[in-house]
């Protein structure tokens, strides 16, 4: 028997385990990017890939990114950094980087890293698998970051498994208002909303496979139909149509711009059951100044007067905003009419960001001038300030039962679900019976409100006795 050199052989690095190819995907920033990340990866597991929560684990690690703050785009950089000695010892990795960063520094991003493969910008994603399978063969890094062409996100393939009860629906993509921030105009590109049909469609099969609730998507989700030819369905119209769908339960919305909130978007919320009560309508500042400078398109009066008309409509409307402080030329008094309009309106939620100058952007040519510390004052002040504002919105249902969704079991209490009400108001409540526990998921349940924090509404489950009324 001749004995093998140990410098002829060379380790079988692709066997066993590692013979299946596997993914491993981090996803930075909003839900439009989540969204993507689940159909980045629906298409992966159709060709024969699994998912590792690892990236040591995979064949192919990929980041869909944020540039919304520079923040995000440093941790992605951050992300890569640690991967360099995993890349030494298996080259073989496919390293890629996809969505808005991809798409607003394209080839930058191999000058700054280059242990990555793949550069796939926002509109090119779904070919994400045979691009890997691209560099694979060629051996050289690609840079797919097309500006024109527009994501065809074909329907979703079944899944044999079947879906959970919740599933997120694009409507629309891009933005066409240049808010002068704002780097998504930018990264995502113009408007384009897909054909109602084609989302009652997906839909349907959605249902099909078990989904109970959708949210649709959009960038500004509430200028969705207006890029479409004629007399084409606008939002409302949209959920008139899928509310027809008989076990649809549930239609939320994320997230939207005030200046589409029109006659037509009120009366859908007034008439509409399956219709979420829970609306992000983001403001990002209470200043009539700080707001012509972003051109936002409405004054702090403006916005008022909408969230009214919807309140009237809606009298259990929650409103949840994002704001931006120390926009360049913020004074003191600009940024105290941001907390009073956060007082009077009472939101459920608030996202506050600090405000992060992005280049090609038109804001970006105006100095950032608000010192970093008046910034993270500003940012605390807010958010404490919102901590009161969730607190009193939930004070109100002290001592009273609410109705609501169960969607989950705490993972840090193990007696403890947690669910939702149609207003998108956080319950938990306990209930020390596992084999109840997991007959509860997905179920409406009455529940006695014993105390409320900022974060919800604690208590537990009415349980109704024969004869009781219902
Ligand atoms: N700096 C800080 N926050 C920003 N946002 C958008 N652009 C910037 C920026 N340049 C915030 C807005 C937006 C949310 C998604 O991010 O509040 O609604
Ligand atoms: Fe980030 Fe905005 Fe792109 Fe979402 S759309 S990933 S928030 S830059």
């Amino acid at each position: 028997m001749t004995a093998i050199e140990r410098s002829d052989w060379t380790p079988p690095q692709d066997l066993g385990e590692d013979l299946a190819p596997s993914v491993h995907l981090v996803t930075f920033g909003c839900q439009m990017n989540k969204y993507d990340s689940e159909l980045v990866l629906e298409r992966f597991l159709a060709r024969g890939y699994r998912v590792t929560e690892r990236p040591e684990d995979a064949s192919v690690v990929l980041f869909n990114t944020c540039s919304v703050r520079e923040h995000a785009e440093e941790r992605v950089y951050s992300h890569l950094g640690a991967l360099k000695d995993l890349k030494r010892e298996r080259p073989e990795l496919v390293i890629g980087v996809v969505g808005c960063m991809a798409q607003r520094e394209g080839a930058r991003v191999l000058k700054r890293a280059p242990l990555v493969d793949l550069v796939v910008g926002t509109r090119e994603f779904p070919q994400l698998p045979e691009l890997v399978d691209e560099v694979r063969s060629t051996g050289r890094a690609r840079v797919a970051v097309a500006e024109e062409t527009s994501v065809d996100v074909a329907e979703r393939p079944a899944t044999p498994a079947g879906r959970q009860r919740h599933a997120f629906v694009a409507v629309m993509r891009g933005c066409d208002l240049n808010c002068t921030y704002c780097v998504v105009p930018k990264t995502r590109g113009r408007v384009a909303s897909r054909p109602a049909e084609d989302l009652l469609r997906e839909v349907r099969s959605l249902v099909e496979q078990g989904v109970r609730e959708v949210t649709l998507l959009g960038q500004t989700v509430n200028s969705y139909g207006y890029d479409l030819p004629g007399r084409a369905l606008k939002l409302a119209g949209l959920i008139d149509r899928l509310a027809e769908i008989d076990a649809l339960e549930r239609i939320h919305l994320v997230t939207s711009h005030p200046a589409y909130v029109t006659p037509d978007l009120i009366r859908v919320f007034a008439e509409q059951p399956k219709l979420s009560r829970y609306f992000p309508l983001p403001v990002q500042s209470g200043s009539d100044a700080v707001l012509k400078r972003m051109k936002r398109g409405y004054t702090s009066g403006g916005y008022r007067e909408r969230v009214a008309a919807l309140r009237a409509a809606a009298p259990d409307l929650e409103l949840c905003s994002d704001w931006i402080v120390g926009f360049p030329g913020e004074t003191d008094a600009d940024f105290e009419q941001s907390e009073q309009l956060l007082r009077e309106i009472g939101f459920l939620h608030s996202y506050v960001f600090k405000y992060s100058p992005r280049p090609d952007t038109a804001a970006f040519a105006v100095a950032d001038d608000v010192p970093e510390e008046v910034k993270k004052e500003r940012n605390q002040r807010l958010l404490h300030l919102q901590e009161e504002s969730a607190t009193a919105r939930y004070a109100r249902f002290a001592g009273g039962v609410v109705s609501a969704r169960v969607s989950e079991q705490s993972e840090r209490f193990p007696t403890r679900l947690m669910a939702q009400t149609r207003s998108g108001h956080q319950v938990f409540l306990e209930e020390p019976d596992a084999g109840q526990r997991a007959a509860l998921l997905g179920a409406e349940v009455r529940v006695r409100v014993a105390r409320f924090t900022p974060f919800g509404l604690y208590g537990e489950r009415v349980v109704e006795t024969a004869g009781s009324p219902a």
